[in-house]
This record gives C-alpha cells, structure tokens and sequence, in this order.
C-alpha cells in the first residue's frame, strides 16, 4: 500500500522554526519597538462585570482594589512585606531578568551545546517548580511530537524527557524504553537536594549511566540545586558533577528564569536570550504604578474580586495544545502561593474545544463558584484550511466557500463560549498570547509571578512559602520509612490506628 504523503500542506512552521533556532539565526529584533508592539500580551477583563448571577463583579469593586494593590505593588517593589522562607527574602525573582548576566547566559549556551553534541536524549529530572517551568516553556515552542522527528528537524536538538515528577513504575519503565540504545545525558535538579521523587528518579538513572559509562559516567550528568549546601550538592562535589545553581532567594516555582529552567531549555535549543527579555520587557511593565497599563496589576484585581465574591476554582481554558503546560505551570504557581489558612482559588487547566464536551456543561449551568480565564493563542504558526465535500453531507461547505479555515474556527471556540459562559453568570477574561515565541513566554510568566505575589499581599499571607507541601514530603519520608522519622511514624501509625477504616469490597 501507498504511503500518506501531505498533498496541498506548506512545510510546518513549528519545524522551520526549529530549524532556524539551529541555524542561530538571530530571532526579530527585541528592543525593536514594532517587535514588541506585535508581541504586546493583551489582558481583555470585558467579560468579568456584571454576569447577572447572584454575586456578579462591578467596575466599582475592582476601583476599591486599586489602592489596596497599588501599596502591595510599592511594598513588593521594596521587598518588604510578609516575603521571608527561613529568614530569607524571597522575591530575588523580582529584580532577576535585569540582574541577569550576559556571560551566565554564554556559559550555559556553550556548557549546553556541548553538552548536546554527545547525546541523543537529554532527560531532565525534578518535579514541582524544578520541572513544570521548563516543560513549559518547551512544549509552548516546540512541536508536539518532538521526539520522534529526525535530529535536524529538531534543530539539533537531542531527545527530550521529564522523570521524577511521578512515582508511576509503568511511566518510568516506559521511559526507559524510549532511552536504551540512546547515549543519555541527564539534568537532576533540586534546590533542597532531598525530593524523594527526584532523588529516587536520579538514582535509578544514574545508576544505568555508571553501569554504561563506568568512570566517564559523570560527564554526562549536570546537577542543578543550592550553590553550597545540601544533599546534591555534596554528592556533586564527590563525583564531579557538571553543576548549576538556584540562587537562595527565589522559591521553586519562580525559578524558571535561573539556571532551573535556562538549563534545559538551552538544551532543547530555545532561545534563552529572548527568553530573558521578554521577562524584562514585562519587568518594566509590571513593576509601574499607573494601574491601567499594568498588566500583573489588573490581573491580580480581578483574581482577587473575584475570590472576594466567592469564585473558588479559575478554570484557565488554552486554544492550543501548545498552551496547555502554560495551564499547569499556572496550575502550580498560583495555587502553591495562595492556599493558605483557608484561601486560594483552585486552578483548573483545561483545553477547547475539547473539554467543552464535559466540563463546559458545568461551567454554563452548574454552581456558580467558577471563574474563567482564557489563554488565547492568537497566531499559529500553522494555518490549515478545510477542503469542501462533496454533496455537502455536514453542512459545513460554506466554510470552505468563505474562505474560513481551522484557525478561524479555533478562535471562535474560545470567543463563543466566553460570551455563552458570561451569559450563564461565568466572569471570565482573555489573556492573548500573540504569537509562540521565547519572549512572550517570559513575559507571561513575569506578568503571573508578579500577580500572585500581589494576591499574597491581598490575602495577607506569605506567597513564597509552601509548608502545605512540606507537610506531604515529612508524611511521606515517615511512611516510607526514612530514617531521622520514626517518631512522626509512630506518632502517625497510631492515629492511623485509632481511624475508622472503612472499605467497600463490592460484595
Ligand atoms: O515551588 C516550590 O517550592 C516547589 O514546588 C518545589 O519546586 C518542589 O517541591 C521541588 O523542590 P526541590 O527543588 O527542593 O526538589
């Protein structure tokens, strides 16, 4: 039988772009103003007043914000405030994309482009703010089956995959597929050094890599955690470890502009410079004081009238695939930063049209606790176009006889249900990322680092801080059985014991 061949399909864009990455050509230029005008990020709140439900947003509530989020915005702007983990100011994050070092950025691009040239896969290892910034960013720019393209249409880049952000046997074993008979290169990153996910990720493969490599093991392992103390640290300075560091005053999920995410990312051949002023042009915008021409201003505001007025899950719906792990990143950012004492808004990615078949149901008619924000994809890099049919057996040849295409149709299963949605009492507004490219990713992701940690300040509470999740990995350690955790074991064992088990067995 004949083989599909793409008939009538101009080369995908996604690849070329790839492609020239390899080439290093020289993205458009970004201090060009045109560059940025065409890449401005449009917050559109038109769907958040008024929706008619029981307990709608007005104008005038977000107008009583203001002066609240202008003085969060000068205490954050001075690093003051409820922002100390353990003695430390967390927010390094803040000033970073203008700290940030040229020569830093060289040595990575050169430590990396080396790096790739003796491997074929790139496996990166962590979970929480050391995994889902760099996921990310590199599915947001990359083609959807990167892995299985050929080396040159990935830009030269080597394979790419993520361990340790499960503890799924089936999942990593099937990775390990993937991997044998490949010359791997692995990336462990851990700010504290003891995650047991990454740890236990880690020494699986690494184990694979000594068995494999013997003493040249070490050369194809990079080590990204705290510049002097902890676990990995050490273990790094013992074997001789390529190593990177994650500065002490900015927290895992902020991390993604330091070496957490710039690591990777250079692996997988995305331009880390763009990336970086993206993150500052948004720096500029959003460390201003005048309310309507901030972006992280507004979006705090409404996030937070919105909670005000009893909108406890913010659905956050994406037009692209691409877009989705920007969806989980925001997943972890806000909810890690906001649920405490009582407070936060879930967060719930979600992609259309296709979740419009189940959970839209929900969203139109059911409790009105939802918010919604739409992550809108303005331009593909792909257009696709929809041929017409003979007999017109659907309906849909005035598609083709308009001239109207896949993309046309895209945007509108984001714009028809944002008017249905507000209809039915949803608050909802976009957010337009204009195009996939490093800069807007950097710039999305300032915009929301600098919201939720001005929806700390609303909330009053520390958003640089997670004892919630240091309460799992303490249950956990003592379940498992680390030593150092007997007492909270026992002392867990016997609650445990006291609790009413109850279990259904279907009979
Ligand atoms: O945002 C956070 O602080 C967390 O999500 C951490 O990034 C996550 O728990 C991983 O921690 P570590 O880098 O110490 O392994």
């Amino acid at each position: 039988m004949e083989v599909l061949k793409l008939k009538g399909f101009q080369e995908n864009k996604t690849v070329e772009n790839q492609m020239k990455r390899s080439a290093k050509e020289q993205a458009p230029h970004h201090d060009a103003d045109s560059f940025k005008k065409e890449n401005a990020i449009v917050l559109d709140p038109s769907y958040i007043f008024n929706t008619g439900d029981e307990n709608p947003i007005s104008p005038e509530d977000i107008e009583a914000l203001v002066p609240l989020v202008l003085d969060a915005n000068r205490m954050l702007n001075k690093d003051e405030g409820n922002i100390l983990d353990n003695g430390i100011p967390m927010t390094g994050w803040q000033n970073l994309p203008k700290e940030i070092d040229q020569n830093h950025l060289q040595e990575i691009k050169s430590a990396t482009d080396e790096f790739s040239r003796n491997i074929d896969a790139f496996v990166s290892i962590g979970i929480g703010g050391s995994y889902l910034g760099i996921e990310a960013t590199f599915q947001a720019l990359t083609h959807s089956y990167f892995n299985q393209l050929s080396r040159e249409h990935r830009g030269g880049a080597p394979e790419m995959y993520f361990l340790g952000q499960n503890m799924d046997p089936d999942y990593f074993r099937d990775t390990l597929d993937m991997l044998e008979g490949k010359r791997i290169g692995l990336n462990v990153i851990s700010k504290s050094g003891t995650t047991t996910e990454t740890a236990i990720a880690f020494r699986i493969i690494l184990k694979l890599i000594e068995e494999n490599w013997g003493k040249d093991a070490s050369r194809f392992v990079i080590a990204t955690t705290d510049k002097s103390k902890g676990a990995l640290r050490r273990l790094s300075e013992k074997k001789g470890f390529r190593t990177f560091s994650i500065p002490d005053n900015i927290g895992g999920r902020f991390s993604v502009l330091t070496d957490v995410g710039l690591v990777g990312l250079a692996m997988a051949n995305i331009d880390i410079e763009e990336f970086v002023e993206g993150f500052r042009h948004m720096r500029e915008l959003a460390m201003s004081d005048d309310f309507m021409a901030n972006p992280a201003l507004l979006h705090a505001a409404i996030r937070h009238a919105a909670w005000l007025k009893g909108k406890k899950i913010e659905v956050v719906a994406v037009n692209s695939r691409s877009l989705y792990s920007v969806a989980r990143w925001m997943e972890q950012l806000f909810p890690e930063s906001e649920g405490h004492k009582g407070h936060g808004m879930w967060v719930s990615p979600t992609m259309y049209s296709e979740k419009l078949h189940a959970n839209g149901q929900m969203i139109q008619d059911g409790e009105r606790n939802i918010m919604e924000t739409f992550l809108l994809l303005k331009e593909h890099d792909n257009r696709i176009e929809i041929p017409s049919m003979e007999g017109d057996p659907d309906g849909l040849n005035f598609l083709s006889e308009r001239g109207i295409d896949m993309n046309y149709v895209n945007r509108k299963v984001m714009e028809g249900p944002a008017y249905a949605h507000y209809k039915g009492g949803i608050p909802n507004m976009t957010i337009e990322i204009p195009k996939r490219n490093a800069f807007n990713l950097g710039q999305f992701f300032y915009m929301m680092e600098r919201s939720v940690a001005i929806s700390g300040y609303l909330l009053g509470h520390n958003p640089f801080i997670q004892p919630g999740v240091e309460a799992y990995k303490k249950a956990m350690f003592a379940m498992i059985g680390k030593p150092g955790y007997e007492a909270k074991a026992k002392e867990m064992a016997e609650e445990i014991s006291k609790l009413k088990r109850i279990k259904f067995n279907g009979r």
